[in-house]
């Protein structure tokens, strides 16, 4: 029996966050991160036919080829984001620096996005994503530096959306995680997952197994380990794999190695959105050396190793990496 009567994303946030003064004007926030997804959904879906498939030709600040979807998606959040009104200055793994929306008193979020996580599996009609971490900004607070690179564990909340089988909006805030899913008909995203907590038990690993003989020999050990015991599952697009992991159980390393020992993803819109979302689930997220969560940010695009799943297997997995 297909779910018509769920609750929209919008009576979802009215409920949970109307009378929080903490998370004050939260949800024109998630609001435009949903609004632009229904917009990047339609690309996903179209691709081919919407022209976004290949390369722009440009590279970006992080020396990759810029996909044309990772350009229109960038173009289209930053377009609802500052939008909302109360957003102050949005980040994107696209933009060298972030767009500024203005410093009056009613701009009292930040958010830091990867506007299209998983950029290789676009042309191939494979499960992409969008990630976001949503800061707030000190009343006051000038718009620059310092209120850009804030923690971690700072963020009001955090959000991602995966375009997969179907179309998912996962939100994080102080009250739990809640998954909410694409209804095409009406355009709304629906209630579908209240709740979320990761399972006990660990079903599966995630890692880039074409990386192991790069790997340092604590962290071979770490991975073999897991491979004597769980389902190797790996899609190459973060927000997929941690998704699954999520719902399922599981574990999503990407240590850092002899030739990249930050490793590949970014800390402040992969690392820290998903690490948010994890421990409000229940589970656990390190680079190896400290949570992720507690990384003190020194540059917009730093990357970071990033180990992250069931809290157990993340502790003994790090604790091994760590040469425990
Ligand atoms: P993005 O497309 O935003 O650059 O992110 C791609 C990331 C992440 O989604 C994925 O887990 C990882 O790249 C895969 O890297 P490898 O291809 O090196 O395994
Ligand atoms: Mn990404
Ligand atoms: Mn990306």
């Amino acid at each position: 029996m297909p779910i018509t009567t769920a609750r929209t994303l919008g009576d979802f946030m009215e409920a949970s966050w109307g009378r929080s003064e903490s998370l004050e004007g939260i949800g024109a926030v998630v609001g435009a991160v949903a609004e632009g997804a229904r917009m990047v959904q339609r690309q996903v879906q179209a691709a081919a036919l919407a022209g976004v498939l290949g390369a722009t030709g440009e590279t970006n600040v992080q020396g990759e080829a810029v996909q044309k979807l990772d350009a229109a998606g960038s173009d289209i959040f930053v377009e609802t984001l500052i939008g909302a009104e109360n957003v102050a200055a949005v980040g994107s793994e696209e933009l060298e620096n972030p767009v500024i929306g203005g410093s009056g008193a009613s701009r009292r979020y930040v958010v830091q996005m990867d506007p299209v996580d998983g950029s290789s599996n676009i042309d191939v009609a494979v499960t992409i994503g969008s990630i976001f971490g949503i800061w707030r900004r000190p009343p006051g607070d000038p718009v620059t530096g310092a209120v850009l690179l804030r923690p971690g564990r700072d963020q009001a909340a955090a959000c991602y959306v995966v375009y997969g089988s179907s179309t998912m909006l996962v939100v994080a805030a102080p009250g739990g995680v809640d998954g909410f899913t694409l209804d095409p008909e009406s355009g709304e995203f629906l209630l579908t997952h209240p709740g979320i907590r990761i399972p006990g038990k660990c079903e599966y690993y995630s890692t880039n197994e074409g990386n192991f003989g790069k790997l340092d020999a604590p962290a071979q050990e770490a991975v073999s380990r897991l491979r004597r015991s769980h389902s190797l599952r790996y899609v190459g697009s973060l927000v997929a794999d941690f998704h699954r992991n999520l719902l399922k159980g599981g574990i999503f390393l990407y240590p850092g190695d002899v030739r990249s020992p930050e490793g590949k993803l970014r800390l402040m819109y992969e690392a820290n959105p998903l690490s948010y979302v994890a421990e409000q689930a229940g589970g656990a997220a390190y680079s190896a050396t400290q949570r992720i969560l507690d990384i003190q940010p020194e540059r917009l695009h730093q990357r970071t190793p990033l180990i992250l799943g069931n809290r157990a297997e993340v502790e003994q997995t790090v604790s091994i990496i760590r040469g425990g």
